[in-house]
């Protein structure tokens, strides 16, 4: 079983992505389970304020460490072993190799920044830091989504079918899927190529080896 608690202040931008099509039903196989912690519940004073001004000057506001840590450590103190994903655009950049490396019986913890950035302590407490590209978002919410999505497809069982289990294994070896067609034959001029019609299985392998991407 694979596990992702994401801290946020946005549940309501995450959770529902997770209870749709196959990340639901690989909660419902028991193959993966999602958690959520309100990073609010651990702000400071009457406000429960979590973030604060840069030192030195500048605009925006920054992640404190307090709320941060004393929600990383309320999981933790229940699963030591759960490591830390911080999604940022200075992290180390997301891709298939990454993600096939986290999908493994584990528990992550994905904190999710907001405003202008974070307290740089927070890193201390961080065991990934990803990127999933050169561009800044808003938040770490989608990040965590793409994260989250990439690594459980990965799980075993969680693609249900023979067909996706073969594309999966054909992938193995950063291979992209192939170009794929289904009926009709012909669609405003456009033909399904040849020999995907012609029942030749050594043929139609050597075609898809020849036009499979790489990732
Ligand atoms: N947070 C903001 N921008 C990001 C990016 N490109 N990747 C990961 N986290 C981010």
């Amino acid at each position: 079983m694979i596990k992702f608690t994401v801290i946020t202040l946005f549940r309501e931008a995450v959770e529902p992505y997770l209870k749709t099509s196959m990340m639901w039903k690989a909660v419902d196989k028991g193959l993966a389970k999602f958690d959520f912690v309100n990073l609010r519940d651990f702000g400071l004073g009457p406000h429960k304020s979590v973030d604060d001004t840069p030192y030195g000057g500048g605009d925006g506001m920054l992640l404190r460490c307090e709320p941060v840590f004393a929600a990383i450590e309320s999981v933790k103190a229940k699963d030591p072993s759960a490591k830390v994903i911080l999604p940022t655009p200075v992290g180390e950049i997301w891709n298939q190799e990454f993600a096939r490396e986290l999908a493994k019986d584990a528990h992550y913890i994905i904190l999710c920044p907001h405003y202008e950035g974070y307290d740089e302590r927070i890193m201390s407490i961080v065991d990934y830091k990803i990127s999933l590209g050169k561009y800044v978002l808003t938040g770490g919410e989608l990040p965590a989504l793409i994260i989250i999505d990439s690594v459980v497809r990965l799980i075993p069982g969680v693609l249900g079918g023979e067909k996706s289990a073969e594309i999966e294994s054909f992938s193995d070896g950063d291979n992209l899927e192939f170009p794929q067609y289904t009926r009709p034959e012909e669609f405003r001029g456009m033909k399904v190529p040849e020999v995907l019609l012609s029942g030749n299985h050594g043929e139609i392998a050597k075609w898809r080896a020849e036009h499979s991407g790489k990732a």
